[in-house]
């Protein structure tokens, strides 16, 4: 029989550089009184939980531990962040096998559990883990996603912001498609508090649009390329990534974010998972918010679509 879910228990599955600095955010979030770290490395799971515990004085009081999958259970959230991440160079597509084979070996050890909580996958390539965590699982689309481009748009906004001396809140832009290479900055909706995005840039005094667009897209796109060449990994921007997905849930509070979901029928796209903005809250995806993208942008889209189709086509699922 399925365990009742705690709501302010969370699970981590992957305790390296990624999963450690979600545990440390989460653990200063207080929207959990219990965390269970699992690792095939259990000595890092429990160093990592002791380190972690050392904190709660001056953070969030919890219970915070080294666990197995049994401990999954009752877990509102479990977060998978097992996995190999990038050399310099390597494209985050380039981590497919491994990553799949790694996937082979977690996800069927939640699933047999009958686990009635909300799977959010962020080992890359994320969205193809997604869909994979999907189709192992056999859990409905709503309760499994992936962190997707919710990491690329805070890394949009916040160069926006820095553009236009604007705090990165009040920019309205989104990255969406896959979270790699072939994402797409939709800057046919992007705006400044309602004001157009053009109109804000030359009320800052910047005139050469497409130039500055292409080069903050750029930036964007190839920013983990850069931090993973100076210090071998990327995990502070997804750790703050992962605990805002985390209070969407936990809070119930329906933000719409570009998080990787399951897409079958819509923006002309098939059995797919990538990220299109939804409203996330106490069920997951709780509906998926139809954009209007410019002909442009479709087109790109459904470029990025047929890149990770033809990644998936190739797996033995
Ligand atoms: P890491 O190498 O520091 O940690 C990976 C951890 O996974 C290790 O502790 C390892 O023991 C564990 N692991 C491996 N196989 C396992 C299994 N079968 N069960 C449980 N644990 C297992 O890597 P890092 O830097 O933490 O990255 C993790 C993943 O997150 C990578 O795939 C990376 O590309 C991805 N990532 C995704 C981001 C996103 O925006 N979606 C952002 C940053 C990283
Ligand atoms: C990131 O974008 C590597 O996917 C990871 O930071």
């Amino acid at each position: 029989m399925a365990a009742i879910i705690n709501p302010r228990k969370v699970a981590i599955v992957g305790c390296g550089f990624v999963g450690s600095a979600s545990a440390f955010a989460l653990m200063q979030s207080g929207l959990f009184s219990e965390m269970v770290l699992i690792d095939v490395d259990h000595d890092r799971a429990e160093g990592e939980a002791l380190d972690i515990a050392h904190g709660m004085a001056f953070g969030s009081p919890m219970n915070i531990y080294a666990g197995d999958y049994s401990d999954i259970d009752d877990a509102a959230i479990t977060v998978i962040t097992a996995g190999a991440n990038q050399a310099p160079g390597e494209t985050r597509l380039d981590l497919v096998n491994k990553n799949v084979a790694i996937f082979k070996s977690i996800i069927p050890q939640i699933a047999e559990r009958d686990y009635q909580g909300i799977l959010l996958v962020v080992s890359n390539p994320v969205d193809i883990l997604t869909y994979v965590a999907l189709k192992l699982s056999g859990m409905p689309a709503n309760r499994v996603l992936g962190s997707g481009t919710t990491l690329d748009t805070a890394r949009f906004k916040y160069a926006l912001g820095e553009h236009l001396g604007v705090d990165p809140r009040n920019v309205h832009a989104r990255i969406i498609g896959e979270h790699g290479d072939s994402e797409i900055a939709a800057w046919s909706l992007a705006n400044i508090s309602g004001i157009p995005l053009n109109d804000f840039c030359e009320l800052r005094g910047h005139t050469d649009h497409q130039r500055n667009m292409d080069r903050i897209a750029e930036e964007v796109k190839n920013a983990a390329y850069e931090i993973i060449k100076k210090k071998r990994a990327t995990y502070y921007g997804i750790a703050m990534t992962v605990k805002r997905i985390c209070e969407a849930i936990t809070r119930d509070e329906k933000p719409i974010l570009p998080v990787s979901n399951y897409i079958d029928g819509e923006y002309g796209l098939h059995d797919i998972v990538l990220s299109m903005p939804a409203v996330v809250g106490a069920s997951g995806i709780e509906y998926q918010v139809p954009i209007k993208i410019n002909e442009t942008e479709t087109e790109q889209l459904k470029a990025s679509a047929a890149t990770l189709r033809s990644v998936i086509d190739k797996l033995d699922l």
